[in-house]
């Protein structure tokens, strides 16, 4: 397994995936009931943004480092930001927080989250990135495997987070499915949420389809395309699906949709908020 989170960190994939996933935290917290969040695939917690000039080289260059600094962002890209800028006091754009951590800095008292990350190195670093926080717990494993130990938690409400790197490609479906159906099957009251990578559209109607099986109450679909996908070689965008999401979070990420398209796409970017499958 060769993939390194820290290559991609703050890309126009981690924005969308993390405004995505505070919108939600956030429309959890609206009940003071505690929340529970797993993160499957929960990466090292932090990454270190290298510097060219004045910001940030790599993909964050083309993703985060866009938003940075921007006048009347909408909400969906304001929460990330504001968040973003917890990591960086000094106002210049150089750590980037993986989805732990922000979740966690998003999460309540009451709340908990649980993390799991196969590569030893990385979960080594995320336990030091989440060191001291007693609302967290970090497992080393696979986490399709830890889902079944995880799940049900002694919480009703919250999510669970399933990022995988998709090194199999397309071949990663079957199992993201599994993992969705065994989550429901086990936490009826808790959603999912599954990234997916976009390189050809027509080819993930089958997940679709699937995913749509499996989401009686409801399944929404987000999407953020920067390119046209014509290119099958390439990350052209990437998607989000959201089975059982809490009532009006489609209403909290469309506002911030064209401005997502409009500063992180190149010419012919898109961007697409759907139900596959209405909520009752
Ligand atoms: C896309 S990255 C996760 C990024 C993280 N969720 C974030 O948003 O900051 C995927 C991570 O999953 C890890 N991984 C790969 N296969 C795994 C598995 N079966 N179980 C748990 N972690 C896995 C990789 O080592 C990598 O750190």
């Amino acid at each position: 397994m060769n993939y390194r989170h820290v290559f991609h960190a703050g890309n126009h994939a981690d924005v969308l995936k993390h405004a995505v996933l505070l919108a939600w935290i956030e429309a959890l917290a609206r009940k003071d009931a505690p929340c529970f969040v797993l993160d499957t695939h929960g990466g090292r917690g932090q990454y270190a943004l290298g510097e060219q000039g004045a910001g940030p080289s790599g993909e964050a260059a083309t993703g985060i480092a866009r938003l940075w600094g921007q006048p009347a962002l909408p909400p969906l890209l304001k929460r990330l930001c504001r968040a973003v800028a917890n990591f960086n006091p000094d106002g210049r754009l150089r750590h980037y927080p993986g989805s732990p951590r922000l979740a966690l800095a998003a999460l309540r008292a009451q709340d908990r989250l649980a993390a799991c990350e196969r590569q030893p190195e990385e979960a080594q670093a995320l336990r030091t990135a989440l060191a001291g926080e007693r609302r967290a717990t970090v497992h080393e494993g696979d986490g399709y495997a830890l889902l079944r130990a995880l799940l049900p938690p002694a919480e009703k409400r919250g999510l669970v987070l399933i990022d995988p790197p998709y090194e199999a490609q397309e071949a990663e479906f079957p199992q993201v499915l599994a993992a969705v159906e065994e989550a429901l099957g086990r936490w009826p009251t808790g959603g999912v949420a599954v990234w997916y990578p976009i390189k050809r559209r027509r080819s993930l109607s089958p997940f679709f389809r699937d995913a749509a099986r499996l989401a009686p109450r409801g399944l929404l679909c987000v999407e953020l395309l920067v390119r046209p996908d014509d290119s099958p070689l390439r990350l052209n965008g990437s998607g989000m699906l959201l089975f059982h999401p809490p009532f009006q979070l489609d209403a909290m990420i469309a506002p911030g949709l064209p401005a997502l398209a409009r500063l992180l796409g190149e010419t012919g970017a898109s961007h697409r908020l759907a139900w596959l499958r209405p909520a009752p």
